[in-house]
């Protein structure tokens, strides 16, 4: 019989048949004598006929979790402040096979996240990565700094999921991931608004994935230490002129793994946690920090 191609592949948790495997970047041949004589790959973490929202998507880590879903099946929305951005972020996907569309929303405006997410047939995950940094103590840190931080990474978070939630409810669930940080749990220098907001994010999560438990949408958060993103980038050239080679040296080190993570180790744990592969998982919050919580004595 020889070499013969397999045209569907099968997610051994839910056991759905998965067609067009080669979509999904995966090798499969039949081989040897007899017609039925074949093999199934096994799939995990499969997000065919899934629709997910990725906030921040323009950049960094929502852009490595962008393409990470999308390259798992789902159909991802890009939604980012900067149009631009966003654009190239659904051209990347599309070009490659998968899909995405852009979604351009500032998502501080409640009226404008609802109406854009309104828009989406339905959500079944929402990534909340959208977010900005802040340098500054409680005496420095001014009026309209801590505001500016409040208005994106905690009133921008609660728009969106006072936005999806009653969407999920009534396809019957969901799988929500926030971006917090190691801020929101260790003791940072000069970072009052944004361990702040990190906290913030962390006790969102843990209301939200209380309240919904019975219509089945989990909530988790994650909470990175030092990730190389244009975040950082901008932070070091913002407050470290000069200096961004050494400072970037610092901070690799402060993580005891010895360098900072990479948006692509984000997208893994948020792909796992989006995936029916952690159905028994909700209200939790995942280090992902290269030790930096427990090992730095
Ligand atoms: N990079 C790190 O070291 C690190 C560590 C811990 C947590 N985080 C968190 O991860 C998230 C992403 O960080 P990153 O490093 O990828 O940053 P990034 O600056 O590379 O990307 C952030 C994205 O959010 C978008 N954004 C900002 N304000 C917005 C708004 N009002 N509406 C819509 N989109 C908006 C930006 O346009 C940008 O595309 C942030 O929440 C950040 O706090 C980052």
């Amino acid at each position: 019989m020889g070499k013969k191609m397999l045209e569907y592949c099968i997610n051994v948790a839910s056991g759905e048949i998965i067609p067009k495997a080669v979509q999904l970047n995966q090798v499969y041949f039949i081989s040897g004598s007899e017609a039925f004589h074949f093999k199934f790959l096994c799939i995990m973490f499969s997000l065919q006929n899934k629709t997910a929202v990725v906030t921040g998507s323009g950049s960094g880590i929502g852009k490595a979790v962008a393409e990470i879903l999308a390259k798992q099946g789902a159909t991802v929305f890009v939604a980012d402040v900067n149009k631009d951005n966003a654009a190239t972020t659904v051209n990347e996907i599309t070009a490659a096979g998968f899909a995405a569309e852009a979604v351009a929303i500032n998502v501080v405006n409640q009226a404008e996240v609802t109406a854009a997410f309104n828009k989406i047939e339905k959500i079944d995950i929402l990534v909340n990565c959208a977010g900005i940094s802040h340098i500054g103590n409680a005496e420095n840190t001014t009026e309209e700094d801590l505001d500016k931080v409040y208005n994106v990474n905690i009133k921008g978070m609660y728009n969106c999921l006072h936005a999806a939630i009653p969407m999920m409810k009534q396809t019957g669930g969901g799988a929500i991931i926030n971006v917090s940080s190691i801020a929101a749990k260790v003791g940072l220098v000069d970072r009052f608004a944004y361990s702040m907001s990190k906290g913030a994010v962390y006790a969102m999560t843990l209301s939200v994935a209380r309240d919904y438990l019975h219509h089945n949408i989990r909530c988790n958060c994650i909470s990175p230490a030092r990730v190389h993103t244009p975040f950082v980038d901008g932070f070091l050239a913002k407050n470290y002129p000069g200096k961004e080679k050494e400072m970037f040296e610092k901070l690799s080190k402060s993580q005891p793994i010895g360098r900072m993570g990479t948006p692509n180790e984000m997208g893994a744990l948020i792909l796992y946690l989006a995936s029916d592969e952690a159905s028994f998982i909700t209200g939790s919050d995942f280090p992902i920090d290269g030790g930096f919580v427990t090992l730095n004595n």
